[in-house]
């Protein structure tokens, strides 16, 4: 089985990339399922159901997101009633959303489990992500073996505990959030797909996805300026991890860069 795995889409550029090109790589590359996080898809921060509506109906199979979730609230009614979108599984029980998804593939039976978590260096409090991971693994039925994670973190460092700590016990660990893609992919001695970060979909010419003079000018400055999402140089970036639906092991695990058309 093949799984694709996409980073933070990043604005109208890494929507219109990701909807244009799924259902060729999906041909291409005989994908199973196709899994992407979409944290900064509206303007670059947060989901709108459009945008949700718009991702799936390109053949998205499950979304995943991250610390800027709800940036757009109208997103909630969707986490709460949508099967194919999760919520990071450390925020709090009463956070709108689901901890894990189960995605079906082609044949009903075929069933992966997906779920997301959220570091804890560098970003905002949230609850522990090791016991999170542990009850959500408590909750994933026994027949399904394949499981993937999105390890939504800042630290290198943090994502490869994350890997290190569930090698063995889910098909791959993944991180996002960086916006960068690191040349770290591997598999762990246990049998788990790893890589620090995949990296965005979105305007490589930029600073993570933000215009550059914008993003330049207030840093140095503090002088406040709209951080307006950039344009150019649009890429995919994501990984494909090759495994067996019976064990849950991952097999093989390859990045992936997809340029826009000029
Ligand atoms: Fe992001
Ligand atoms: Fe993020």
């Amino acid at each position: 089985m093949r799984l694709l795995f996409l980073g933070d889409i990043v604005g109208k550029p890494g929507r219109n990339l990701v909807c244009q090109s799924v259902r060729r790589l999906v041909d291409e590359k005989t994908l199973d399922w196709v899994i992407v996080n979409a944290e900064n898809s509206a303007g670059g921060s947060g989901l709108t159901p459009a945008n949700y509506k718009q991702l799936i109906d390109a053949g998205i199979d499950g979304i995943t997101l991250g610390d800027h979730i709800y940036r757009r609230r109208e997103i909630a009614t969707v986490l709460q009633r949508r099967e194919n979108i999760v919520k990071p599984a450390n925020f709090p029980a009463e956070a709108p959303g689901r901890e894990f998804m189960l995605l079906a593939g082609r044949n009903p039976e075929e069933r992966i489990a997906v779920f997301s978590l959220l570091g804890r260096q560098f970003m905002r409090p949230t609850d522990c992500p090791w016991k999170a991971a542990e009850r959500v693994l408590a909750q994933i039925p026994d027949d399904v073996k394949a499981i993937f994670v999105d390890f939504h973190a800042e630290a290198t460092s943090e994502k490869q505990i994350m890997a290190r700590y569930l090698d063995g016990r889910v098909t791959a660990v993944l991180g996002t959030h960086t916006h960068v893609p690191t040349a770290d992919e591997c598999i762990l001695p246990g049998g788990t797909a790893f890589q620090c970060d995949l990296g965005m979909c979105g305007p490589y010419e930029s600073i993570i996805g933000r215009r550059i003079d914008r993003v330049t000018e207030t840093t140095i400055s503090f002088n406040p300026t709209p951080f307006d999402v950039a344009t150019g140089d649009v890429r995919l970036c994501g990984a494909i991890v090759d495994f067996n639906l019976s064990t849950g092991q991952a097999t093989g695990i390859e990045r992936l860069r997809v340029d826009a058309p000029l």
